[in-house]
């Protein structure tokens, strides 16, 4: 019979809780992942008592005043507070999405918040993104020409302009590739689908001339094709687009070019 052994740290043990003062009168409880590699405990579930009368209507309200007013040693990302920078993608009551934009009032019973899943944790909610970042790069997401470059801007028709909609919205949160089960098992390998929308974006750009370099660097059995149409991505995606549409794009451009 074959002998499984859990990693290392891999065991989640129970946590510290903190109760809310007796004057609270709308206290929800929030139940969040902590982990601090460099203190060799396994991680665990701090739970926090937390008066909503007293923060903001979003998680991530409720995390500042966790961090302000409870337990400083919190650990998480964010910036704009707006969708708009990514940086606060995190797993909220089983879901990946935005901290600041997710609001408690969708959620019921206790808040549970790990961090996105699959990735090594740097510290508590705040997921190592290296590898990602670096997936990115490959696909040079930038406008690439061979053309003389124009005295003003490159121009592109309104009609084109529009190819972009749906694509130019990411803001690279990894919501989606986190939640993607191809990209759990093979994301060494497997581009996962914001890189791959972020792909498909400057394919579909009028004024780029690198679609031959940008599909041959793409054909690949893992790089492209580990997707399978599983739509988890989609699902997930906090600014409502569909990352599996534009992979099922690139395969057709792949095929329009053979014939
Ligand atoms: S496609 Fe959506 S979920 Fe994926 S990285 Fe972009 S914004 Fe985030
Ligand atoms: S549709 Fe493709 S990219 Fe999206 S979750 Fe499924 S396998 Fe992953
Ligand atoms: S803080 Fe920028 S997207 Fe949430």
């Amino acid at each position: 019979m074959v002998q499984l052994s859990l990693p290392k740290n891999s065991k989640i043990g129970k946590g510290k809780h903190y109760s809310a003062s007796r004057t609270a009168r709308n206290v929800r409880r929030v139940r969040v992942y902590r982990y601090d590699p460099d203190d060799s405990q396994n991680p665990r579930i701090d739970s926090y008592d937390v008066d909503l009368d007293s923060c903001g209507p979003m998680v991530l309200d409720v995390l500042i005043a966790i961090k302000n007013d409870i337990d400083q040693t919190l650990t998480f990302r964010r910036s704009c507070r707006e969708g708009v920078c990514g940086s606060c993608a995190m797993n909220i009551d089983g879901s990946n999405t935005l901290a600041c934009t997710k609001s408690i009032a969708e959620i019921n019973g206790d808040i549970k918040i790990y961090p996105l899943p699959h990735l090594d944790v740097v510290k508590d909610l705040v997921p190592d993104l290296t590898h990602f970042y670096a997936q990115y790069a490959e696909i040079k997401p930038w406008l690439q020409t061979t053309t003389p470059e124009p005295q003003g801007e490159w121009k592109q028709s309104h009609h084109d302009r529009a190819k972009l909609d749906g694509l130019y919205e990411c803001i690279l949160c990894a919501c989606c590739t986190t939640s993607c089960p191809s990209y759990w098992w093979n994301g060494d390998r497997y581009l996962g689908p914001a890189v791959l929308l972020q792909a498909y974006r400057w394919l579909a750009d009028s004024r780029d001339e690198a679609s031959g370099e940008r599909l041959d660097n793409l054909e690949d059995p893992f790089r492209l094709y580990r997707c399978h149409t599983i739509m988890n991505c989609a699902q997930t995606c906090p600014k409502g687009l569909n990352p599996a549409k534009a992979i099922a794009k690139i395969k057709t451009l792949m095929i329009d070019r053979q014939v």
